[in-house]
Order: C-alpha cells, then structure tokens, then sequence
C-alpha cells in the first residue's frame, strides 16, 4: 500500500470510518472509474476506492474527456446498492451532497447544479461520474467516479474558457487532498446509508438546500441531438430534473444544464456564461 493510500484510511478512521475495503493510490491511471469497473468485474466489495494523482486518459460525463493533471482530486469508489430503483438513480446526488459539502467545510462555498456538476460563484470547479453495471434483475454495481480542480485550472471539455475554476483559484490556497477525500467519503456514507434505507426524499431535500437558486427561472437542457427550454421547476425522486414546458412538467433524466438569462435591454435571451 502506498503512503498515500494509508494516509488516506487514517484520515478516514480519525472521522471513524473504519474502511474494511481496499484503498488503491495510483501515481497515475487511465481512469479510477474504468480501474474500479474492472476490479468491480471481479467481485471487488463495496467501498473499494481508487485514489490517482493523475490520469491519462480521465473521463466526464457524456463522452467527454477530463482533464486530469498533477494537482487535482481523482477519486472513484465503487458501491453495490442493495434496493433498487430509484433508490441507485440518486446516488449521483447523494455524491454531489457530499462533494459540496467537502468542499463547504474548508470554506468554498460550492454548490451543485443539476445533474452533477460541482460550482463555486457559477464557475465548474468538479463533477462526478457514475457509472451503474446491471444484470436483468438489479443493479450489481456502481462506480462514482469524483474529479475536483485544486491546484490547478484545467480548461474542463464541454465548459467555456472562463467556464472552470480551481480551488487554489478561489481561495489563492491548497487543500489537503486527503482530508477532502476523506471528508467526501465520509458524506457519500451518510447519504448513501439514507438512500439504502429508503430516505430518497431526504437525499432530495440535501441536493435541493445545496443547488444553484435557479427554481422558477428559464433553463436550456442540452442531451445529444436535444435542446429543450422551460422553467426550472425542481427535481423528483428519480432525480429527474423537472423542467415546466408549456405549462407541463418535463421530467429529464440527463443533459447538460444552463439557466438561460435574459439580456436586460431587449430581452433576449443569452445563455453564454453559464458553464456548459
Ligand atoms: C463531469 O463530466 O463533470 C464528471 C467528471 C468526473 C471525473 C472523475 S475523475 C475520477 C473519475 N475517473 C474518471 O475517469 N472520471 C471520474
């Protein structure tokens, strides 16, 4: 095990998580999400983490790459829920709770934005992938893969040029990568353990309390070929983002999210700084 790797079961057994499972720490990797798929593929349990410095070829969500440099969090785990839907399609957001709340408790005051992105005063700052195996019955597992700019400040595919942001970049400091990690896991246990006892509103209320404010609002929802607008009305329990369309409510269970904001002179509407 490497120093790192035991660092980071110390950090966790100080918040008194006593982590049973295998803790991997990787100088560089691909992929943790594609590393812990494969160890998932094998019969891997239930918490097992993947922990890089860098990866070669990180991805985000849609296809798109990650940028991946020396100086950022890449940390995936791997969790094998035992209820089923919708209990599994919302443990993106339970991982979105607990990232926000990392980073809130070193004091940047993030906020998630449907479905998985993590922001601070409107710019990317991380994401997190989950990726679900399934047989015909259930789901076998999920990774949760979580990508945070720290160090440094990747330009991030799919977000405009001043779309990102970096911890180092709103603070002028850098954060313990270990305690960060820690402290996520910490959180995605707490609101795991409430969606594996059936608590999927209690998850949704998290989410909603840490959300960009944009309830009410005109939003654009891009997926593939799609781009639909309408009003921000709130998300279900599929974690489904409910979008008012006409004066009916759209559920949308994927796409890339923007609040369309309405330039004040003409009324126009002008989408262009929202990160995408
Ligand atoms: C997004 O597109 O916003 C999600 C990005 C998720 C990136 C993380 S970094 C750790 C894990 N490994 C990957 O290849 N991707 C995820």
């Amino acid at each position: 095990m490497t120093a790192v790797a035991l660092r980071l079961r110390k950090a966790l057994s100080a918040k008194g998580l006593d982590w049973g499972a295998p803790v991997e720490h990787f100088g560089a990797i691909g992929s943790t999400n594609d590393h812990l798929k494969s160890r998932a593929r094998e019969g891997a349990p239930e918490w097992s983490l993947a922990l890089a410095d860098q990866q070669t070829a990180g991805r985000g969500r849609a296809g798109r790459s990650w940028a991946s440099p020396a100086g950022g969090l890449y940390l995936s785990v791997l969790l094998r829920p035992r209820r089923p839907a919708p209990a599994t399609a919302l443990i993106p957001l339970a991982a979105g709770v607990a990232v926000c709340d990392g980073l809130r408790g070193i004091d940047v005051e993030a906020q998630v934005k449907w479905p998985n992105d993590l922001l601070v005063a409107g710019r990317k700052i991380g994401g997190v992938l989950s990726e679900a195996a399934s047989n015909a019955a259930r789901t076998e597992s999920v990774v949760v893969g979580i990508g945070l700019n720290l160090a440094t400040t990747p330009r991030l595919s799919g977000v405009t040029a001043d779309g990102a942001t970096s911890f180092a970049r709103e603070t002028g400091r850098t954060p313990d990568r270990i305690e960060l990690a820690a402290a996520i896991l910490a959180g995605m246990a707490l609101w795991y353990d409430a969606l594996e006892r059936g608590e999927e509103s209690a998850v949704c209320d998290a989410w909603r309390a840490r959300s960009v404010p944009w309830w009410g609002r005109p939003v654009e929802v891009v997926s593939g070929a799609e781009r639909v607008r309408g009003l921000a009305r709130d998300i279900d329990v599929t974690g489904a983002l409910l979008l008012e369309v006409d004066g009916r409510l759209l559920p949308l269970l994927s796409g890339e999210a923007r609040e369309v904001r309405l330039a004040a002179r003409n009324g126009t509407a002008d989408a262009s700084r929202e990160p995408r």
